[in-house]
């Protein structure tokens, strides 16, 4: 059985009495999240020490947005995995579209990152996703396998196992657009595909979350496909309310 997982990816939002507010409210409704359902928070690098305090005792799992390619040294700036280890994080988001596309992060960069990443053990989120243009142009295929084999084919199975995988499609993206579900599943379908051709069976455990304007009212749906395992959510994990009600839409 894949692991079905909910995530929610603050971007750069909340200060820290706001992210406080936000984890309190998630918390007073832990109860509320089915025992099959890993539901992860990532907020900014400023609030992890203090979310993994109040998380303490939770189901609920921390991740970062990010982390450096280099593993110490003179990176001003910058924040390593085993920073992110030793301020409770679990999960690291990699490759997000925003990363790639105002950050400069190129496949290059995140093998770096992933490979730090996993030696550290952080599990990561690997996002893929195609741009507008791209979809329109029949492009979105070729763009995510290449996305998929430029950074996940160089891991051996054991450290592929490790990885979850986010498809999004960077059109939905905060739009308030979101894939029809039988575009998401047909893309998922796709990746699951191309991680059997190098991996084989272990392709069928590898957890795939939908991300791009997902919210209670569509999770349902994009959860029912066969190869949807879960959610990356941005604008609606920032809402306790919006949050929970997406981990229940199983
Ligand atoms: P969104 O963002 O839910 O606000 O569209 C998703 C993401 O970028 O991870």
């Amino acid at each position: 059985m894949r692991k079905k997982i909910v995530a929610g990816n603050w971007k750069m939002n909340t200060t820290i009495p706001e992210g406080k507010e936000l984890i309190d409210g998630i918390l007073s409704r832990q109860n509320e999240i089915p025992s099959d359902v890993q539901l992860i928070i990532a907020p900014p690098f400023t609030h992890l020490s203090l979310a993994y305090e109040k998380l303490a005792g939770s189901r609920i799992a921390l991740s970062a947005q990010n982390c450096a390619d280099q593993a110490k040294g003179a990176y001003t700036g910058e924040v390593s995995a085993s920073m992110l280890v030793s301020a409770g994080c679990a999960y690291v988001i990699l490759g997000h579209s925003e990363r790639r596309e105002y950050y400069g992060e190129t496949s290059a960069t995140l093998v770096r990152k992933m490979a730090l990443a996993l030696e550290n053990g952080l599990k990561p989120i690997y996002c893929v996703g195609e741009k507008l243009e791209e979809r329109e142009a029949g492009r979105h295929f070729e763009v995510v396998r290449t996305q998929i084999e430029e950074v996940l084919f160089g891991l051996n199975e054991e450290q592929l196992a490790n990885v979850v995988i986010a498809y999004e499609p960077v059109w939905a993206i905060g739009t308030g657009k979101t894939a029809t579900s039988e575009q998401a599943q047909e893309i998922h379908a796709f990746i699951r595909k191309t991680l059997a051709g190098k991996f084989g069976a272990l392709a069928e455990e590898i957890s795939i979350l939908y991300g791009g304007s997902c919210k209670p009212s569509n999770a349902r749906e994009l959860f029912a496909c066969k190869d949807i395992d879960g959610g990356l959510i941005g604008g609606a994990s920032l809402k306790a309310e919006d949050f929970l009600g997406i981990a229940t839409s199983y």
